[in-house]
């Protein structure tokens, strides 16, 4: 007897098929018997009839507990109220392998108490939903930059130039060469990469010993940086809402029955179209203080302010020209106001905040130069950086996207811990 999964029982109609897969629920009222059963492909009922099932199995569905690995026999049937559309009518069933006492029931469990028990949360709909949209946007992501001749570029994670801010590292110690730090972005390097191959991108894990304990803060956090040749702050920007438009349109046309799920209001989704609006730094915070806040120029905006900048849109927001003192060394100088820097942050709406950190990169040496002594980095380290402005300097631009950030968003999930299987955070290192 073939073996089927269950996303394919669509080719055994009226055929007599083996699945396996695990128990999720079960009921019975005597005279028929209920299993409902995951595969990871999808998700099936089994009907049994207590005078058609072989002998035996009405006893051994008895012994079926959630999250059993189960094998069960039986023979397809099309069912419009089936939640894939096709239903089993089983013949028989067995336990591979038991499960007892599994820790998650049906019933209200602490987040903590989930987190603790992450390597099974996993089974649930509901996270089993978000890995299906997190894995969406990641073939979304290959599939943007391949279709516009971008080349991916892998970058290291162990390095010796600091990439953001020297408070926020994970550090080795590194045979002979003193310490490494565990990358806290791949820019630097998609930089020289993008003068070899014009339009590149990397995408991997990042780390930020950041001490913050927010909905929006990971330790360790997936990022995807495009960096752009002969590419402004302006060409950053149309790149960046054609690229965040089209993860999300790809989510909606994709992931449907997982945004469902999740019970996704979808129509704030639906507005994800470019342009989006653009505002200056400057004119977001007289619109803060014009809403009553004490925020004064030259500080960052904090979670709370993007919230309330975010609010007065119904699609993702421009917050442009920050002040250089709270932003990266790297960030090219505005000409028109050299207090700021030639950048952005992408808000998302809904009150999710950046989702994206991007910029025109600063492409004179002397400039560079004082902006790494400046910020009492060691130029030593920064030489390497610094010969790209030193041989064929050239304007260049590009962005940071968060993954997990995007996917909450994406997702209407209320913290990013939730968008990455395994989360790290200053208080979690298991499982
Ligand atoms: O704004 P950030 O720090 O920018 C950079 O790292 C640049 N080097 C990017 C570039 O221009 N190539 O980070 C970019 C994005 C943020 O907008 C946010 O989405 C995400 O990375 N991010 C985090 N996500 C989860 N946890 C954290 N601790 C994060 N820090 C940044
Ligand atoms: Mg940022």
């Amino acid at each position: 007897m073939p073996y089927a999964s269950i996303a394919d029982l669509r080719h055994n109609v009226g055929q007599t098929v083996a699945v396996r897969g695990w128990a999720m629920t079960t009921r019975s009222s005597g005279k028929i018997a209920f299993l409902v059963l995951r595969d990871g492909t999808g998700y099936l009922q089994a009907v049994f009839p207590k005078n058609e099932v072989v002998d035996g199995a009405w006893d051994r569905f008895a012994t079926v507990t959630h999250e059993a690995n189960v094998l069960v026999t039986g023979r397809v049937r099309e069912d419009a109220r089936a939640p894939g559309g096709y239903e089993l009518t089983a013949s028989d069933v067995t336990v591979v392998a038991p499960s007892v006492d599994y820790p998650i029931t049906p019933k209200e469990h602490g987040t903590a108490f989930l987190f603790e028990h992450r390597h099974l949360w996993l089974r649930s709909r509901r996270q089993v939903a978000i890995a299906k949209v997190r894995n969406e946007v990641e073939h979304a992501i290959a599939d943007f930059f391949y279709d516009r001749g971008f080349v991916r570029v892998d970058t290291p994670i162990l390095t010796g130039s600091i990439g953001e801010e020297a408070g926020e590292l994970f550090a080795t110690e590194y045979f002979d060469l003193g310490s490494a730090y565990l990358a806290q972005t791949g820019q630097l390097y998609v930089e020289a990469a993008a003068a070899a191959l014009g339009k590149v991108y990397c995408f991997g894990p990042t780390f930020r010993a950041e001490k913050s304990k927010t909905r929006r803060h990971l330790t360790e956090f997936w990022m995807c940086e495009p960096e752009v040749a002969f590419a402004d702050s302006e060409d950053n920007m149309r790149l960046q809402e054609d690229f965040v438009s089209n993860l999300v349109a790809r989510v909606l046309d994709r992931r449907k029955e997982e945004l469902t799920e999740l019970e996704r209001d979808t129509a704030p989704l639906e507005r994800v179209t470019a342009p989006f609006a653009r505002i200056s730094y400057t004119d977001a915070i007289a619109a803060l203080q014009a809403q009553g806040s004490d925020i004064q120029w030259g500080t960052d905006l904090g979670a709370d302010d993007e919230t309330a900048l975010a609010k007065a849109y119904d699609k993702p927001l421009f917050v442009m020209n920050y002040p250089k003192q709270v932003k990266a060394f790297y960030m090219k100088e505005n000409p028109d106001d050299p207090r700021t820097v030639l950048n952005n942050d992408c808000l998302a709406p809904e009150g999710y905040g950046e989702i994206i950190g991007g910029s025109q990169r600063e492409d004179d040496y002397d400039r560079l130069l004082a902006r790494i002594n400046a910020q009492g980095l060691d130029p030593a380290t920064y030489k390497w950086y610094l010969d790209l402005r030193k041989y064929g300097g050239f304007v260049h631009s590009g962005f940071g996207l968060g993954l997990e950030r995007t996917v909450a968003w994406i997702c209407g999930i209320p913290h990013i811990r939730e968008a990455i299987a395994f989360p790290r955070q200053i208080h979690r290192l298991y499982p």
